[in-house]
C-alpha cells in the first residue's frame, strides 16, 4: 500500500486531510456540516492561511497540516540551490509557527520536521524533500495509531449504557484519523458498549454542533446537542455519567489547555462528582511548559462573538472577549488517557513518567 493510500483508508467515514496528487487535501470544516468541500494548499503559506483560518483544527490536525506545509514548500523549492533552499524553509517553519498559538502539536511537529532537515544536511534539497514528506506521512500514520490506543485504553472507563458529555470537536476531524475523546467512544462502540454522546454545541465556532454533531451521525452513534448553557442543569438531573474532552496542551504539571468552556465543565463534573477525563496523545503533553499558567491562550476574532456566519446579532460595535482556550487545573481532571494508557489524577511525577 503506497503512504497515499494508506493515508486514505485509515480514516472511517470522515476524511480530515488526504495527500493528493503532490498536495495537500484538507476537508473544509468551516463549511460542514451543511458542504463537504476540500481545499488544496500547495505552499507552506496556503498551508498556514488554513491553520489560522480554521479550515483545519484541532491540535493533532493542525501538527500533521503544518508538517505537511513544511514537505510542500520543500518540494516546491527542491529545483534551488542549498542556500536559497535553506533560506525557504526557514520562512516556511516561521509562517506555519505563527499561524495559532495554542495546540502544542503545531510546534511538536515542526520541531520533528526541523530534525529531519538537520539529520539530512548536506544532502542535496530534491532528497531532503523526499525525507520531509516521509515523515509527514509518518507523523499523521502515528497519529491514527495512537488515537486507537487511547481509544483501547480509553474504553475501558466506559461502562455499558453511559451517556457521555463532551465539549467541542475531538474527533476524526480534529485528528488524522478516529479522533482522541470521540476515539475513546467510537472504540468503547466497537467493543459492544451502547454509548450515547451529548454534544455541548461549543460557542463561539460551534465546532459542537457543526462538527461533533455531524460526525457521530456519520458513524451511527446517538448524540443529542446542548446549547453550552445547559450542562450544569442535566448533570444535577443525572443525565451525565461522564465527560471526555480532548487537550490543545497538557502542561508538565497535568493543567489542561482545551476549547473554551472546557474549565466550567470540569468545574461543575467536580461539583456533581462525575468523572471528568481528557484523552490526548503525546503530542499534546508539553512538557516544557511549566503550568497552565504559561500556556498561551488564543484570542480570536470580535465577529465571532458578536454573530456567525455573516449574521451579526449584538450591537456593532460592543466590545468583545474572545479567548478560544481555557485551563482546566490539573486537579479536577479525574484520569488523562494517552496511548500508554490511563494516568488517573495526573501529576508532574505521572506526566515526567510517560516521557521515560
Ligand atoms: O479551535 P479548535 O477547534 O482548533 O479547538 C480544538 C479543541 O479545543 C479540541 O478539543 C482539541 O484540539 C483536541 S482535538 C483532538
Amino acid at each position: 500500500m503506497s503512504q497515499h493510500s494508506a493515508l486514505s483508508t485509515q480514516h472511517s467515514r470522515v476524511e480530515t486531510l488526504r495527500w493528493r496528487d503532490g498536495r495537500l487535501e484538507l476537508v473544509d470544516q468551516r463549511r460542514l456540516p451543511a458542504r463537504v468541500e476540500f481545499v488544496a494548499c500547495a505552499t507552506a503559506e496556503e498551508t498556514a492561511r488554513a491553520i489560522h483560518d480554521m479550515v483545519v483544527r484541532g491540535a493533532p490536525a493542525i501538527g500533521c497540516a503544518a508538517a505537511y506545509g513544511v514537505a510542500l514548500e520543500a518540494a516546491r523549492l527542491q529545483g534551488a540551490t542549498p542556500r536559497e533552499f535553506a533560506a525557504g524553509l526557514d520562512r516556511a517553519f516561521e509562517t506555519l509557527a505563527a499561524s495559532r498559538p495554542t495546540a502544542v502539536n503545531l510546534f511538536w511537529a515542526l520541531e520533528r520536521m526541523r530534525a529531519v532537515v538537520k539529520a539530512a544536511a548536506p544532502a542535496r534539497p530534491a532528497d531532503i524533500a523526499a525525507r520531509l514528506l516521509d515523515e509527514a506521512h509518518r507523523i499523521t500514520a502515528e497519529d491514527v495509531a495512537a488515537n486507537r490506543a487511547m481509544g483501547g485504553h480509553g474504553a475501558a472507563l466506559i461502562a455499558d449504557g453511559m451517556r457521555v458529555l463532551t465539549h467541542c470537536n475531538a474527533g476524526a476531524l480534529a485528528t488524522a484519523g478516529h479522533g482522541t475523546a470521540l476515539g475513546v467512544i467510537r472504540s468503547a462502540v466497537a467493543a459492544g458498549k451502547r454509548v450515547s454522546v451529548i454534544a455541548g454545541e461549543t460557542r463561539p465556532f460551534l465546532q459542537g454542533a457543526r462538527l461533533t454533531a455531524w460526525e457521530l451521525a456519520q458513524d451511527g452513534i446517538p448524540v443529542t446537542l446542548i446549547a453550552d448553557s445547559m450542562s450544569g442543569h442535566l448533570m444535577a438531573r443525572r443525565e451525565i455519567d461522564a465527560v471526555i474532552v480532548g487537550a490543545d496542551r497538557v502542561a508538565a504539571n497535568g493543567d489542561v489547555a482545551n476549547k473554551i468552556g472546557t474549565y466550567m465543565i470540569a468545574v461543575l463534573a467536580r461539583r456533581h462528582r462525575l468523572p471528568f477525563y481528557v484523552a490526548a496523545p503525546l503530542s499534546t503533553i508539553d512538557p516544557r511548559t511549566e503550568s497552565g499558567a504559561a500556556i498561551p491562550i488564543e484570542e480570536r476574532g470580535a465577529a465571532e462573538v458578536r454573530g456567525h456566519a455573516g449574521i451579526e446579532w449584538a450591537p456593532a460595535g460592543v466590545a468583545v472577549r474572545n479567548p478560544a482556550f481555557d485551563v482546566t487545573p490539573a486537579e479536577l481532571v479525574t484520569a488523562l488517557i494517552t496511548e500508554k494508557g490511563v494516568v488517573a489524577a495526573p501529576d508532574r511525577g505521572k506526566i515526567a513518567a510517560l516521557f521515560k
